[in-house]
């Protein structure tokens, strides 16, 4: 159970001692972003929950932009009415929802390292053929194979900071092979991730970086050669876009809602790690301006 406590500082939100989660799990620092409570960020996400990049077209606002987006993934990995779909990093469960309602599959699994996001994906889900395990890509051992897999900003996750590039492209061509192995002859990932952009760097960047990697500690932000590379021999990029300025967009409305909902987030989390998502959203749009980071979306087809 997590409890909000009182501190000189104001109120806070304590994670849970002993999280229902596995022991490899519990060393995966960046839980702690995701095991904030979801009322904090259903404060200003939209109705979708969704947590990345969203997908614009003219006069769409936030929610319509993130159903675009989940139906650009589905697309992109091929889902048809009956399928059985992963969802790699499914969050809040916005993408499992939407996949049985409207793309009418029949079977829906989602994994997350964060057992409040299971929680919640669970009871939003209810009633639906949605399942949700609280379990690592790399322990994810299904009865059969999926039709199809989705998976939207937890790429980012799966190496670690400070790995060199030879690690970085190991541990993604480990992903790609288990992914492989978990899809049916012709089926496909759906993927989205930030990835690094070239531009120099310079002192604000730098001190950028630092701010974004001390709200995800122990991330590594693939190089989307990276990503292409990885995929080799198992996946064939059948689509790949380029889409920072669609996450520009998301990253203002997120912060204009966020400032909407100031008192109440902090009283959810407390002022200093309400400010820590302030700022580093923040930085994170910064570096995608300057050409420091971009976001990628693609279409994988299994060879
Ligand atoms: C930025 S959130 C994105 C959630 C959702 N896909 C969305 O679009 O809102 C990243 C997600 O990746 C998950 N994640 C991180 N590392 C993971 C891993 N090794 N295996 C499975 N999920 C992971 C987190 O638990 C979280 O649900």
């Amino acid at each position: 159970m997590s409890t909000l406590r009182t501190t000189a500082s104001g109120r806070e939100y304590v994670l849970p001692a002993a999280p229902a989660v596995s022991a490899e799990l519990a060393g995966y620092e960046i839980r702690r972003h995701y095991e904030l409570p979801s009322q904090f960020y259903a404060l200003w996400l939209d109705p979708t929950m969704a947590y990345t990049c969203a997908l614009y077209e003219d006069g769409d606002e936030l929610g319509r932009a993130q159903q675009r987006k989940l139906d650009w993934l589905a697309r992109a990995a091929g889902v048809r009415e009956g399928a059985r779909v992963l969802d790699v990093g499914c969050g809040w469960g916005g993408m499992l929802q939407r996949l049985v309602q409207e793309h009418g599959v029949s079977e829906a699994l989602g994994i997350t390292i964060s057992a409040e996001q299971a929680r919640f994906a669970r009871e939003r889900c209810a009633g639906l053929p949605v399942a949700v395990l609280v379990e690592s890509w790399e322990a994810h051992e299904p009865e059969r194979p999926y039709d199809a897999i989705v998976s939207a900003g937890a790429f980012e996750h799966f190496a670690r900071d400070r790995a060199s590039r030879e690690a970085r492209v190991a541990t993604y061509r480990q992903f790609f092979a288990r992914c492989h192995r978990l899809l049916a002859p012709g089926g496909r990932i759906g993927l989205q991730s930030v990835a690094k952009g070239g531009a120099r760097l310079d002192r604000q960047a730098i001190e950028d970086f630092r701010v974004v990697d001390e709200a995800f500690p122990e991330s590594a932000i693939p190089w989307p050669a990276e990503i292409l590379l990885a995929s080799e021999r198992h996946f064939d990029v059948r689509e790949c876009v380029f889409h920072d300025q669609h996450y520009v967009r998301t990253i203002s409305a997120w912060l204009e809602r966020l400032a909407a909902v100031r008192e109440q987030g902090v009283a959810m989390i407390g002022e200093e790690r309400f400010e820590l998502f302030v700022g580093y959203l923040e930085a994170a749009r910064r570096r995608l301006l300057a050409g420091h980071a971009t976001l990628m979306r693609l279409s994988l087809r299994r060879i």
